[in-house]
């Protein structure tokens, strides 16, 4: 131990242009704006619609205007993480091409897949490179072109996913009461069945038969993954919760996965916080996979200050799920 804790110092994101409605929806699929709305809460999601340009991109401009914001020297940046199921291509890492986009010339970087648990998961990661003293400024990424690989003539998912990027930058402190104080993460591979990606890797490499039946698009049973999200994410942050004697009074912001607004609802009440404490924006940007923590970060950063205590939550494909509890290093 060198008595080191990470903070998050920065929070930046970005998210594209183009607006796909429930109305837009309407025209594509058999659905409503009321089924999906009182469903999942979702009303519009993002979309990268530009041809030319990936998560790489999206994710560059997040780190970007991170280190704009902080005035912080491209150059002194150690390590960059980035959370992603929808890589630029399979190789190199989608997290090479960032730190070249955004001249992070002495960084060394790799990417995470955890589905929309990835940007937890690095959270965790950066957090150990940065408490062992290896780095003293580690950046993690969620990104995600979801729109790149979903069926937009299948509305059990087309209605739930969009695209976005978010990025935050982890720095050490010697003031324990600071930074990431716990986590616990968790994967079950019994639940891959229920939701994947069929084509595209070793199983299944690109072919016209993989083409035909559509098997590079997102593959969802979106009852089952409703059950055991709504039951293991709020599970974990009860037990985050009660690991660190956190009351409902103590916890002053959930940050929870934005899959689906019931899931969220039954997570807050299981705990049972004060709505006003829940970050929710899957109203505006559907689920975004591993960008949905940062996304909700950078929404709510004007909102939080210094020693305020938040429980980062997720649940995503794989299975995988996780809470952090963390205390918010500025204000
Ligand atoms: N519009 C209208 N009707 C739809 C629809 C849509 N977009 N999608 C499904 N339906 C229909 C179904 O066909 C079904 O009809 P039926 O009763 O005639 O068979 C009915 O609505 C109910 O479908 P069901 O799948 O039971 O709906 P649901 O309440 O479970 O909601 C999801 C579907 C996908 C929104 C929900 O299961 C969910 O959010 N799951 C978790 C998704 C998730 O979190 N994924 C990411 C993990 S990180």
């Amino acid at each position: 131990m060198t008595g080191l804790n990470a903070c998050i110092t920065s929070v930046a994101a970005y998210v594209p242009e183009h607006k796909l409605t429930n109305a837009m929806l309407e025209n594509m699929v058999e659905t409503t704006d009321e089924w999906i709305l009182s469903r999942t809460g979702i009303k519009e999601r993002r979309i990268l619609k530009e041809k030319h340009l990936a998560t790489s991109d999206m994710a560059a401009e997040a780190v970007n205007r991170l280190l704009t914001k902080r005035n912080i020297d491209p150059k002194s940046i150690d390590l960059l993480i980035c959370g992603t199921v929808t890589p630029d291509m399979p190789f190199p890492a989608t997290a090479n091409l960032i730190t070249a986009k955004c001249a992070l010339t002495n960084a060394f970087g790799f990417d995470l897949g955890a589905a929309c648990s990835g940007f937890l998961f690095a959270l965790e990661t950066g957090r150990r490179y940065i408490e062992s003293g290896a780095y003293k400024k580690v950046i993690v990424v969620g990104a995600d072109t979801m729109s790149s690989i979903i069926n937009y003539e299948d509305r059990n998912t087309c209605i739930i996913f969009g695209d976005g990027a978010g990025a935050v930058l982890l720095e050490p402190t010697t003031d324990k009461s600071l930074g990431i104080q716990d986590s616990i993460l968790r994967t079950d591979g019994e639940g891959a069945k229920f939701l994947h990606q069929k084509a595209g890797g070793s199983l299944n490499p690109a072919s016209q038969q993989t083409i035909d039946e559509d098997m590079h698009y997102v593959y969802q049973e979106g009852k089952h993954v409703f059950k055991f999200a709504v039951t293991e994410m709020a599970n974990v942050c009860e037990e985050i919760m009660k690991k660190n004697q956190l009351t409902n009074e103590d916890l002053d912001w959930l940050v929870p996965h934005q899959a689906n607004l019931r899931i969220i609802e039954a997570t807050r009440q299981q705990v049972n916080l004060d709505p006003a404490k829940v970050m929710i924006n899957i109203e505006k940007y559907g689920n975004t996979t591993a960008a949905t923590l940062p996304l909700c970060l950078s929404d709510w950063e004007s909102k939080l200050k210094k020693g305020d205590k938040l429980v980062l939550t997720t649940f995503g494909g794989g299975f995988t799920w996780g809470a952090i509890y963390l205390v918010w290093a500025y204000s």
